[in-house]
């Protein structure tokens, strides 16, 4: 990520809020539970380093990625706990993975065959630990059938190259109110654990909705990605049974003011007309900073105030119509209060018809990252 940011367009991240969230979170879970901080794409665009950092300073006990190369961004940053990529990463990164110590996921019996064949493994570094995915209902990746997963079983207790650390699957509708498909694939998660021999280290299940509202869900690992960033994970279709924080607050400033009068247009297309005489200012942000094009319409805070965001939106830039004028330098919250105004993920995820984890992930590398 960009270090040397000279625009005023920022993201805060506070850490407190973090370490707050994984608390909460595990006062409601069995003591044994760990966390282990999900911090895949930059740490759901709040930075994946600082994020790691926070989580084990609040508690955390390992992390989660998506694919080896950020695996490798934690181990290069010096982290030591366990680290699992959760995605599948090719074979020829497998040795990569034995000799930073990073665990992998395996879905299936060609992929460990492959592996073996593949002759990829340094049979002088300690075994490849490996945690095998069952696919109980999500569809994605995973075994399917028990017999499939028990022969994965006896691969891995065959060959001293690979060590069995855990086994884990994945909930499709944790975070919604009816439970049906939750149940099924609780009860297909038992029909594999039931041919397990002998328990690894970690049998887990739990996403954020799953801790949040399936606490009773046994889970030695809680995989915990939106909810540590202070964001209900099923955005507002369930309640949050405890408050969480919310870590990200994104920031600008006014960086052009100007009165406009009736029939000036603004942005591209000419998609706003002003009705009166207005004052309208531009923020250095746009949608190739992941403040989407589709916010037309929507509102910023200035001084406690809601702003609409007028005229298309452009990749560096915005306009918002203010109630009067306002200097440049003004701040300007894009998410995150002003006054008795607030703005959050979720209601910009609203607006723009997605989730918040995707307006999380799409803020670019381009805003500037303060922690505190
Ligand atoms: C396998 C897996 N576990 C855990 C998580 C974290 O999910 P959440 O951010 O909902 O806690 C994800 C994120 O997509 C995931 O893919």
């Amino acid at each position: 990520m960009n270090t040397s940011w000279n625009r005023s367009s920022t993201i805060f991240v506070d850490s407190e809020a973090i370490k707050y969230n994984i608390k909460k979170i595990l006062e409601d879970r069995q003591p044994e539970d760990q966390v282990f901080a999900v911090v895949k794409a930059d740490g759901y665009g709040h930075g994946a380093i600082e994020v790691a950092r926070a989580a084990l300073e609040g508690g955390a006990q390992g992390i989660c990625v998506a694919t080896i190369d950020e695996a490798l961004d934690v181990r290069k940053a010096g982290f030591t706990v366990p680290v699992l990529v959760m995605g599948l990463i090719e074979e020829e990164s497998a040795q990569l993975a034995q000799e930073h110590d990073i665990s992998v996921t395996a879905g299936d019996n060609i992929w460990l065959k492959n592996l073996l064949q593949g002759n990829t493994l340094n049979g002088k570094l300690a075994p490849l630990k490996i945690h095998l995915k069952v696919d109980t209902g999500m569809g994605r990746i995973g075994y399917q059938t028990v017999a499939d997963f028990l022969e994965g079983l006896k691969i891995i207790s065959a060959s001293p190259a690979l060590y069995l650390e855990g086994i884990f699957t994945h909930f499709a509708t944790a975070d919604e109110a009816d439970t049906t498909i939750f149940e099924q694939q609780q009860e297909k998660l038992k029909e594999f654990l039931a041919v397990v021999a002998e328990k690894p280290t970690y049998v887990h299940c739990a996403n954020s909705a799953t801790a949040i509202w399936h606490s009773e869900c046994p889970s030695d690992i809680i995989r915990l990605g939106l909810a540590m960033y202070g964001v209900n994970p099923s955005g507002d279709t369930l309640a949050l049974p405890y408050k969480l924080k919310p870590a990200l607050s994104l920031k600008s400033k006014l960086i052009f003011v100007k009165q406009v009068f009736p029939g000036d247009t603004i942005s591209y297309g000419a998609t706003y007309t002003a009705r009166e005489e207005e004052w309208i200012g531009t923020l250095p942000i746009g949608y190739a900073d992941g403040w989407h094009r589709r916010l037309q319409g929507f509102h910023v805070l200035v001084d406690g105030q809601p702003c609409e965001i007028v005229g298309r939106v452009c990749m560096d830039q915005c306009m918002i119509r203010l109630p009067k004028e306002y200097d440049v330098g003004t701040e300007v919250v894009l998410v995150g209060t002003s006054g008795t105004q607030e703005i959050s993920v979720v209601d910009i995820a609203n607006y723009i018809g997605t989730i918040p984890y995707e307006v999380l992930c799409q803020f670019s590398g381009r805003l500037r990252r303060e922690y505190n």
